[in-house]
């Protein structure tokens, strides 16, 4: 349960921090709808991630590869950001918050107004083929058509399980992180590499939001054990006082 102490604690570091950086995962996006990966619900409890998640899927399991990801899109377009995320593009606007870190691929950050936002593992929403690279819409990605250029297998533009993260982003979340004197980590098992090392670059204050203990928690300075979007409200209450 939320222990009200902890985000007045949270709110008042806020409030003295020069540079907050946020780091989502999965969490952040569950009450909107979309499943996370690791919890009981989660994706990965009712499918093997080596078997759709990986460039081995694409290349030699193409219609299971597609067939997940078809259904992960079309799921998202019927969901939208909530509260917490319209909570955190309100601190950026406020100056309250200098940028997100996500794993997710759901692009609800964007959706909900933040600007400044580093996907580490892509989007959904971006689709290329997978031999030539060119771009293609959503539509003929969920319709199961081919590259119009090479007639190559299409793929949205997130970072398969034995890809490599895009280096120029990698490299900014980095900074980002680097130079924050406060860091929220939201939603996150972080059992995944290599985000779940980004922590351990914040020299500043480092809090994590989860409705569960994960195995980084002695990494925190102060833990908030409850869902995000009341967190984030009960945060923005707070803040607002001053
Ligand atoms: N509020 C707070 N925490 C939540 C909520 C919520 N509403 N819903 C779920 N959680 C917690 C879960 O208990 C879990 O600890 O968020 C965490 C989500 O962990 P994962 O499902 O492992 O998701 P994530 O950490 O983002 O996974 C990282 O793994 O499969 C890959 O590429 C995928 O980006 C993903 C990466």
């Amino acid at each position: 349960m939320m222990e009200r102490q902890n985000v007045e604690q949270l709110a008042e570091w806020m409030r003295e921090s020069e540079k907050t950086v946020v780091l989502t995962g999965a969490g952040m996006s569950t009450e909107s709808g979309i499943p996370d990966f690791r919890s009981k619900k989660g994706w990965w409890k009712k499918i093997d991630p080596m078997s759709v998640s990986t460039t081995e899927a694409l290349e030699n399991e193409y219609e299971l590869f597609h067939d997940f990801y078809q259904v992960r899109l079309t799921d998202l377009n019927a969901c939208r950001p909530h509260s917490g995320h319209h909570v955190l593009a309100d601190w950026e606007k406020q100056g309250l918050l200098s940028a997100i870190v996500t794993q997710n691929v759901d692009g609800f950050h964007h959706a909900a107004g933040n600007e400044k936002v580093f996907e580490l593992h892509g989007s959904l929403r971006s689709i290329l083929c997978s031999e030539c690279g060119r771009g293609a819409d959503e539509e003929s990605f969920l319709n199961h058509k081919a590259c119009l250029s090479c007639e190559g297998n299409l793929r949205p533009d997130i970072v398969l399980f034995g890809e490599m993260l895009p280096q120029d982003v990698w490299g900014e979340a980095i900074r980002e992180i680097e130079q924050s004197d406060l860091l929220i980590v939201i939603g996150s098992s972080l059992k995944v590499a290599p985000a779940n090392e980004l922590p351990f670059l914040s020299t500043g204050k480092k809090v994590i939001i989860n409705n569960e203990e994960t195995y980084l928690h002695n990494a925190f300075d102060l833990h908030v054990d409850g869902n995000a979007g009341t967190v984030l409200e009960t945060l923005q209450e707070l803040v607002k006082e001053g």
